[in-house]
């Protein structure tokens, strides 16, 4: 049988550590790109994760590049290309960039590997996969966001954490963009199948909620050289199992959105069946009049997010 072919674009921390997950897990064979001023740098990681392979005994092949052609054709392509936010940089700044980033790589990936899912994690994501589902012209349900997976498993942690239970019993849902504005669905909220309003106060998890909303601030003033990256990549590495072993998740990934939720065009986060022929179900729950508006306001927030970055890729 045929290995899958992933192709990860930007070798950095959140590329790089997505490499290593998929190749431990022998998802398939990874490449790792990155710009060409980077020189070797795709290279050498690739390189040390293949000489990891004896010792952990896995069978992935790696390589790294600054080359689209050894990315062609692959099964899935990952871009986590980008800069991330520095001092004095504002949102703008950032957005900006990065849009001009993903627009480039969406450009190569068009026409490296027509037929591939493609997962976006690059930043702000819901303005991010709406950018490069633009540029690649691919069917919606071959163009995804990784946020909700990341989202859900912080929310999942700290509901672990502050019950002293094994986070494998604790099951979750979250929808909306990345940040801010995300939605934690209170009924799809369980720890062993028990609802976590009887097991943890309304006002306990009204903290827990703001801390998961603040999830990547919080990693980046304790890091302060850069953002998250273990859980990111790891999330995105879910992602990519699903589609190469298609395995039918129900996850929350930032999906197109037409008639769904009422959303009229834009990639927000929503839960998915997630499989080999990509997003292949985006499921419609019936929530609250609280949910309802909160849901709104996140969509309203990425509505405002792709029209600033529509404005400044025309300035
Ligand atoms: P990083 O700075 O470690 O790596 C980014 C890499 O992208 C660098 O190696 C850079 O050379 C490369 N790059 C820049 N322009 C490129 C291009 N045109 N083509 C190919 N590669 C290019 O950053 P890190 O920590 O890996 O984060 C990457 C992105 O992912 C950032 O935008 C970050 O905000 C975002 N992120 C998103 C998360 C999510 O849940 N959606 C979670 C964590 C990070
Ligand atoms: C995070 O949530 C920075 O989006 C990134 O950690």
């Amino acid at each position: 049988m045929r290995r899958a072919k992933i192709s990860i674009i930007g070798a950095g921390n959140v590329g790089a550590t997505c490499a290593h997950w998929c190749a431990a897990g022998e998802l398939g064979d990874v490449v790792l790109l990155d710009v060409p001023q980077t020189e070797n740098m795709p290279r050498g990681k690739a390189l040390d994760l293949m000489q990891a392979s004896p010792i952990m005994g896995f069978d992935s092949n790696v390589v790294g590049t600054t080359d689209y052609n050894d990315t062609a054709n692959s099964d899935v392509v990952v871009i986590t290309a980008g800069v991330a936010r520095k001092p004095g940089m504002s949102r703008d700044d950032l957005l900006s960039i990065n849009a001009k980033i993903v627009t480039n790589v969406a450009e190569q990936v068009k026409t490296s590997s027509p037929n591939a899912v493609v997962i976006v994690v690059s930043n702000p994501l819901d303005a991010m996969v709406q950018r490069a589902f633009q540029v690649l012209g691919f069917p919606s349900n071959r163009v995804m966001g990784q946020a909700g997976v990341l989202d859900t498993a912080r929310f999942r942690t700290f509901i672990a954490m502050e019950l002293g239970v094994s986070v494998e019993d604790v099951s979750a849902m979250l929808m909306g963009g990345h940040g801010d504005t995300m939605v934690p669905i209170a009924s799809c909220t369980s720890v062993g199948g028990i609802p976590v309003s009887q097991l943890i106060s309304d006002a306990r998890m009204a903290e827990i909620v703001q801390r998961t909303r603040d999830g990547g601030a919080e990693i980046v003033s304790l890091l302060k050289t850069g953002s998250a990256y273990y859980a990111p990549a790891a999330a995105t590495a879910q992602m990519v199992e699903a589609v190469v072993r298609d395995k039918k998740r129900l996850i929350p990934c930032a999906a197109m959105c037409g008639d769904e939720y009422g959303v009229g065009g834009y990639y927000v986060g929503v839960p998915v069946v997630l499989g080999s022929g990509g997003i292949e179900k985006i499921i419609q729950l019936s929530l609250t009049d609280s949910e309802k508006a909160a849901f709104q306001k996140s969509v309203d927030a990425v509505k405002s997010l792709v029209a600033s970055m529509e404005s400044l890729l025309k300035a």
